[in-house]
């Protein structure tokens, strides 16, 4: 079946990094994370995965890859199922859901309420490409205009997830974002994954990032704890290492032992791996 993509801004163009990293590590004879219909996506829409050298080249093993995208999407999915097991008349909200199908892989209860937010092009495909189900709603908008959370509920526990976005959004527009979001609902938790200013910095000048650079917008976050000062009733509740993950010991050699060896140091975590963090509102 030929399909035909729009025109994507960088930061929409990401969407493919991460869908490719999950397609490509669901072809690993034991992947991480086994979500294969990232894979069926990605060879419907027949994007070439050539724009991100880091998912192309043959010099890196498969599993070193995918290991930071694939983790990270497990071990958010894991605090998602969880909270949704604690209230199954939660709202759940995917902040910049790119193509993710997390809601079949966490498969909640359907009185859960959720919404996948991304811009508008971006749900269009959703509808195209991804299962639709009553209780999953894709919403076309930009996270940094405040209209588009009028029309979610605000009498039920809401779990919100970032993951991959906060880095295209300015530290002002994040925490302003996180605001609402805290006094919208009355109570919940927020799930992200993180990077330091020592991370951000690379990425920009990185050949690897260069067909999204041009969108990254965030600083970074050394420290954690500052959100919790930055935005209203925030806690922080888990700083998960991947380093510190039993997946790093799936690792090629290589990566297995810098992994344990950054694994003894949270600022050496920091640095070198993705940090996920888990807050309580
Ligand atoms: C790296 S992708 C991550 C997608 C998805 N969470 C995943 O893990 O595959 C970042 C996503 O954030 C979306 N995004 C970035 N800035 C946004 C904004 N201001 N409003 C809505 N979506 C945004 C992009 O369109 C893109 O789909």
């Amino acid at each position: 079946m030929s399909f035909t993509l729009p025109a994507f801004t960088p930061a929409q163009e990401s969407l493919f990094l991460t869908l490719g990293s999950r397609a490509l590590d669901s072809r690993l004879p034991r992947p991480f994370l086994g979500d294969t219909m990232a894979d069926r996506i990605i060879t419907t829409t027949g994007y070439g995965l050539d724009k991100f050298p880091q998912l192309n080249t043959k010099l890196l093993d498969r599993r070193s890859k995918v290991f930071d995208v694939a983790v990270r999407s497990k071990v958010i999915d894991g605090m998602v199922r969880r909270f949704v097991l604690r209230h199954p008349n939660a709202v759940v909200l995917d902040l910049g859901a790119g193509l993710d199908g997390r809601i079949s892989r966490v498969d909640p209860p359907t009185t859960v309420e959720w919404y996948d937010v991304d811009f508008p092009v971006v749900a269009d495909l959703r509808r195209k490409l991804l299962p639709q189900s009553a209780n999953a709603h894709n919403v076309g908008a930009d996270l940094t205009d405040p209209a588009w959370l009028r029309d979610i509920p605000s009498d039920r526990p809401a779990m919100i997830v970032a993951d991959g976005v906060v880095l295209f959004l300015t530290q002002e527009d994040f925490v302003a974002l996180l605001n609402r979001l805290t006094t919208h609902f009355p109570g919940g938790e927020l799930a992200l994954n993180a990077y330091t200013t020592h991370a951000m910095r690379t990425f920009k000048r990185s050949r690897a990032m260069r067909a999204i650079a041009g969108d990254l917008a965030n600083p970074g976050l050394n420290d954690p704890g500052l959100l919790e000062h930055w935005v209203n009733g925030l806690t922080l509740l888990d700083e998960i290492f991947l380093t510190r993950t039993p997946e790093a010991a799936d690792l090629p050699l290589i990566g297995r032992s810098a992994a344990r060896l950054a694994a003894k140091s949270a600022t050496l975590s920091r640095i070198m791996a993705t940090v996920v963090l888990r807050y309580r509102f």
